[in-house]
């Protein structure tokens, strides 16, 4: 019954797998023996498919115990708001302790949650633990929440409230059992004149002033979360009823204007848009570019200048791969680069008409992952094309195969990158375009080092740059 009851509200509200619902089973299982033998209420909570909110799915209440709890509160939603603590779990994948929490339900408890992993140590459901507080005073608790009913003002003043609600920018609104308005702090106050037009709103309907709060008042649910849009507002509303034994009921409000946050995030959107959309002329530019030089390279020309042609093709080549690489990205404004898959790419669109070599193109990250921002990555991606060309031009001329070896190192905050090859060596060498690229490059925009390290077969160059404040390093 209990295993089933999970198994239900798992397939229907969770994105869960079979065997993930198959442990939390076992655990709702048991969960009678825990709540009798620590003396609390237990629950367990999953995460909603689409939203942030979580679902109670197994409950047990200590056999004997004054009921905590009316009504089983199983298949009820979880509003962040109410329970930081499940959410803390969920989150963090750690236990967290909230002495003397207000539940949805309006009762101060002492709060444990502990997050359930599956194998994978993923977080796929929270194990709560509650221990009502006994209040020292009879007027504890629920009291506290509800100072503003019947002679409203004064007991605001009296318990300092008054002057909190006043400061808040939250707006604050409370309404008896027939939804007459009986309290609002000025922000409420403001909120209600200015949508109903109307100026004297104390003990009118809330419901006619401010009709499209009906779809809040109407929910059964005593606390309820609810985002509207209105007037071109963004409101978040939040509706706790406080029931009080032998009392009418009255409901709170307390809403939240949240339509700069929107706006914002509208903007930060259209941003994004724009920036990706730059991106692409981009990369589609440089296409062009390259196109371009192909269609002169196929029409014919001598055949000293084809070598020229490819180098600069690659170049264009590499610059591409650096906004090819941004744009598999899912937000627009990160335009963070890992340089190891940009080294990848860059061999991988290499033109390599001209020497009929078979080479082996080793990389190897050592287990760096290097990430920087574009800028830098544009400059790191043309000094790594420089030195594996110049390799495949080079070294293995007269050779039929060879190894060129592209190594990422980090060390003291300094980042290496080394090219090597088993060719023939430098010999007499003469600096031209290519050297003067990767010099400039490396000084100007890296700040770092650019060097050859003798060796007795093949060339080994090093170009060496601090981490800095645009550079990241992982460990993978
Ligand atoms: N890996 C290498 N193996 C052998 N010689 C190299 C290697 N890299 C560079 N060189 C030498 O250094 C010279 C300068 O390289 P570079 O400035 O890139 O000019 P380019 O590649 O256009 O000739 C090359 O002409 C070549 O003689
Ligand atoms: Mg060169």
């Amino acid at each position: 019954m209990v295993k089933e009851t999970v198994k239900q509200l798992c397939k229907q509200h969770t994105e869960l797998t079979d065997q993930d619902v198959q442990i939390l089973q076992e655990m709702a299982f048991s969960l009678q023996t825990y709540a009798d033998l620590s003396d609390s209420y237990m629950f367990i909570d999953c995460k909603l498919k689409p939203s942030n909110q979580a679902i109670v799915v197994a409950e047990a209440f200590p056999v004997g115990s004054t009921p905590l709890y009316n009504n089983s509160v199983i298949g009820k939603i979880v509003f962040e708001s109410f329970e930081p603590g499940v959410f803390y779990s969920y989150r963090n994948g750690k236990k967290s302790i909230i002495r003397q929490a207000m539940t949805q339900e309006g009762i101060v408890v002492d709060q444990t949650v502990v997050p359930i992993k599956n194998t994978n140590h993923q977080v796929i459901g929270v194990l709560i633990s509650e221990k009502q507080v006994v209040s020292p005073t009879p007027t504890g608790n629920v009291q506290k929440f509800s100072v503003v009913t019947e002679t409203a003002e004064d007991q605001m003043t009296n318990s300092g409230l008054g002057v909190v609600s006043d400061l808040l920018m939250e707006m604050l609104i409370l309404t008896d059992e027939s939804n007459r308005l009986v309290y609002a702090n000025p922000s409420g106050l403001r909120l209600i004149s200015e949508m109903s037009e109307k100026d004297d709103v104390l003990n009118r309907d809330l419901l006619e002033l401010l009709p499209f709060l009906r779809t809040v008042y109407e929910q059964e649910d005593d606390v309820f979360v609810f985002e509207l849009t209105i007037q071109r507002k963004n409101l978040i509303v939040k509706k706790i009823r406080m029931r009080e034994k032998n009392k009418s009921q009255e409901t709170l409000l307390i809403i939240q204007d949240i339509t700069e946050l929107r706006t914002k995030e509208k903007e930060l959107m259209m941003k994004s848009v724009v920036i990706k959309e730059i991106h692409h002329r981009v990369k589609n530019n440089l296409q062009t570019v390259a196109s371009l030089i192909r269609l002169q390279m196929r029409k014919g020309m001598p055949a000293e200048s084809r070598s020229s042609f490819e180098e600069t093709l690659n170049r264009i080549y590499s610059i591409s791969s650096v906004y090819e690489i941004i744009l598999t990205k899912e937000h627009a404004d990160d335009d963070d680069v890992n340089i190891i898959n940009l080294t990848r790419k860059i061999c991988s669109t290499m033109v390599l008409n001209e020497y009929n070599l078979k080479v082996d193109l080793i990389i190897e990250p050592n287990n760096n992952k290097i990430v920087t921002t574009s800028k830098k990555a544009v400059s790191i991606a043309l000094i790594v094309n420089e030195l594996i060309q110049n390799s495949l031009k080079h070294a293995f001329q007269g050779k039929e195969e060879g190894i060129i070896d592209v190594e990422f190192t980090v060390e003291n905050d300094f980042v290496e990158i080394h090219v090597s090859d088993n060719g023939v060596g430098m010999k007499n060498p003469q600096t031209s375009l290519g050297t003067e690229i990767i010099h400039n490059l490396v000084t100007n925009d890296l700040n770092g080092e650019f060097l050859y390290v003798p060796r007795e077969i093949g060339t080994h160059a090093v170009v060496n740059f601090p981490v800095g404040a645009e550079v990241e390093i992982f460990d993978e």
